[in-house]
């Protein structure tokens, strides 16, 4: 396929150059009426672009010419049989993908550590959620991959799961072993849906682990604002296989994307893809190598660690992304959250999070050796001036998985009321409530408040992390079913 081509970049400037005179929405007809302070910052051209379905500009929603070709050549890159461009983020990739593998009371296996977008996916979707849990990498305190047992021992106990949801990779880098699990799946008849939107660039470089499409997955969504140079909120959604109900899943996109899709993140969606699959290799391994370095200089550094392939073959994690850097500095004494803190203020760098006890740094092919001098500049200074602290005590322990009391859509329309916080355990939250990021929920819509849960939540928060999904910021009162 025409790799060099871009058709929705190729369909917004020719229409940006014919310059018709304009009477459709957007109002600000290109960039004449755009604020001034805004234009003048960011340029004109970018508002010529901000356009609508015109004559020239196809339809995402019913693509039949530039979208159509841009989708086709995402998924001719992807290894995919079809490809879905999102405007929404992986966000509504995730709610399309369950609303279209499950039914309203329909079974569907979910990972314990995913994204709070797929448990609301399940409040939209009505579809019976069991979960199973990652293992935990005791070291770092993070949870790590899907097992293979894990997930037959559930199929077992569940065989009327429809399909299984799992994000690989994580946030903090770690894969499970997809095709074993699609193997799984499919042996059940069960779709193998994937979020992938921590991964869109492991397709471009053997040195990095395979992604969900190529190892069997029947779904996967994948943020190229991410890690592969889109801009923010423009992700894809991956098919492959003959499992997914295709129709089914583009009246599901209809339903979770706005009827005016922004021509800007398209294109940008279109030229990434471009420049991926004219430079993808060149691009990733820049990124990997980059981050190698990094990992090697981070680790001669007293008291700081940073995550490797050593993890591997450990706590079900089948490969690692070694472009991921998961730093710790608990032996100097330093929670995550601090370290980010310190080098935000001090230092002039901006990681993506923070936990209890790491920070994670994403990266990507748009690094530079200067950005990696940086962090490990800043990193050794910081050693120096903590050196001799005390090392943080025992990991935060993560409280258990709460226990199920009603779904989640039912606990989401039913009665509530407000109570203090201290009397919640034993209560059924109304709530999702996520330390954020990475946004994975520490308790979900329908689960029973334990006083592990009430207690970490707290923990979180004394210790600098922010938290999604609070009805009372102050964490005095809480909202639990009446
Ligand atoms: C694992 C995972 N899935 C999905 C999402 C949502 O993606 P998006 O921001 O593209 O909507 C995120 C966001 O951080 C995420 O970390």
């Amino acid at each position: 396929m025409k790799q060099n081509r871009a058709p929705v970049f190729e369909a917004v400037t020719r229409y940006a150059d014919l310059r018709p005179a304009y009477f459709c929405v957007p109002g600000h007809r290109y960039e004449n009426g755009v604020n001034t302070p805004f234009r003048a910052f960011a340029g004109d051209n970018i508002f010529k672009i901000d356009l609508t379905e015109t004559m020239l500009t196809d339809d995402l929603h019913c693509p039949v010419s530039a979208i159509k070709e841009a989708q086709e050549l995402a998924a001719d890159l992807w290894g995919a049989d079809r490809t879905f461009f999102l405007v929404n983020g992986s966000t509504c990739g995730n709610e399309a993908m369950i609303l279209s593998a499950v039914r309203p009371g329909e079974k569907i296996m979910i990972a314990g550590n995913c994204h709070k977008s797929v448990y609301n996916a399940l409040i939209l979707s009505g579809a019976d959620p069991v979960y199973i849990m990652p293992e935990t990498v005791r070291d770092w305190n993070i949870p790590g991959g899907i097992s293979q047992a894990e997930a037959e021992r559930m199929f077992r106990q569940y065989p009327d799961c429809r399909a299984l949801l799992v994000t690989s990779p994580d946030y903090y880098g770690l894969i499970s072993d997809i095709r074993s699990l699609s193997e799984i799946c499919h042996r059940h008849n069960a779709l193998l849906l994937v979020d992938e939107a921590h991964g869109p660039h492991c397709y471009f470089s053997e040195k990095l682990p395979e992604g969900a499409i190529e190892c069997g997955a029947d779904m996967c969504v994948q943020s190229l604002h991410k890690t592969a140079g889109a801009l923010t909120q423009s992700s894809l959604l991956h098919v492959k296989g003959s499992l997914a109900d295709i129709e089914l899943l583009k009246r599901n996109l209809q339903i979770v994307q706005s009827s005016s899709p922004s021509y800007i993140l398209m294109s940008s969606l279109d030229t990434a893809r471009r420049d991926l699959a004219l430079h993808g290799r060149d691009m990733i391994e820049n990124a990997l190598e980059l981050a190698c370095s990094a990992r090697n200089r981070i680790n001669a550094i007293t008291g700081m660690l940073c995550a490797g392939r050593e993890l591997e073959g450990t706590s079900s994690i089948f490969r690692i992304d070694e472009t991921r850097l998961v730093i710790s500095a608990a032996q100097l004494g330093l929670t995550g959250f601090r370290l980010k803190a310190l080098l935000f203020d001090q230092y002039n760098i901006e990681v993506e999070m923070a936990d209890s006890r790491n920070i994670v740094a994403i990266v990507t092919y748009a690094n530079t050796r200067k950005d990696i001098d940086e962090l490990t500049a800043a990193l050794n200074d910081i050693s120096q001036q903590y050196c001799g602290g005390k090392p943080l005590a025992e990991n935060t322990v993560l409280p258990a998985q709460a226990v199920r009391a009603m779904s989640p859509r039912d606990a989401f329309f039913a009665k509530k009321k407000v109570i203090p916080w201290e009397e919640a355990e034993g209560c059924i939250s109304a709530e999702m409530i996520a330390p954020y990021p990475p946004g994975i929920p520490v308790i979900r819509p329908g689960e029973i408040f334990t006083h592990e849960i009430l207690h970490y939540l707290k923990q979180i928060r004394s210790s600098g992390g922010y938290i999604h999904g609070l009805s009372d910021e102050t964490m005095e009162t809480i909202t639990v079913i009446d």
